[in-house]
């Protein structure tokens, strides 16, 4: 009887353990960067620390913070290049993209060698989030869809 008492017991701490012990791990993961599915929206992303703190520079209107306004950042841009350039903002400031050219030309006067836009390592589902989170920063927002 006793023995049962004691598995059950034992039972009833892992149960109760477990989650608390994975919520921690979560915890550490998401501050070291590495977190792999995390809740949060891309708007939540964008001012969090965990998506890159990118409100601290930027705004989603089109007024300059640090970096450019976000408003309608998405018809400059592709996703494949906004997504390229989360991956690195430095190499693909670099490159001789079009759409690179054309942001250099238009920040010119701000800074001249190098881009100040943080590289986050981030992973996909997160900068996935992000890019779309752009996509809606519309200054004539899209046509809700008829049901
Ligand atoms: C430390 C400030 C800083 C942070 C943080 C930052 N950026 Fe930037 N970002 C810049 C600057 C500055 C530029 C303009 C390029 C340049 O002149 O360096 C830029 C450029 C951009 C551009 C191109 C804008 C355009 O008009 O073509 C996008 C898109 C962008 N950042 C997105 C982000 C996102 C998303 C985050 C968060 C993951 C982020 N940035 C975080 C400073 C920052």
């Amino acid at each position: 009887m006793s023995k049962t008492l004691t598995t059950m017991s034992l039972i009833l701490t892992l149960a109760l353990t477990a989650p608390v012990a994975a919520l921690a791990d979560a915890e550490a993961d998401a501050k070291q960067g590495k977190s792999e599915k995390t809740e949060k929206t891309g708007k939540e992303l964008f001012e969090s620390a965990e998506g890159g703190s990118c409100s601290t520079c930027h705004h989603t209107t089109n007024m300059l913070k640090v970096g450019p306004g976000l408003l309608d950042v998405s018809k400059r841009h592709t996703d494949e290049w906004l997504t390229m350039w989360l991956k690195d903002p430095q190499g693909t400031w670099r490159s001789e993209h079009p759409e690179t050219l054309e942001l250099r030309e238009r920040t010119r006067k701000l800074r001249s060698r190098a881009t100040s836009c943080v590289k986050k390592p981030m992973d996909d589902e997160t900068r996935q989030k992000i890019v779309d989170y752009m996509g809606t920063l519309l200054s004539t927002p899209a046509a809700e869809p008829t049901k």
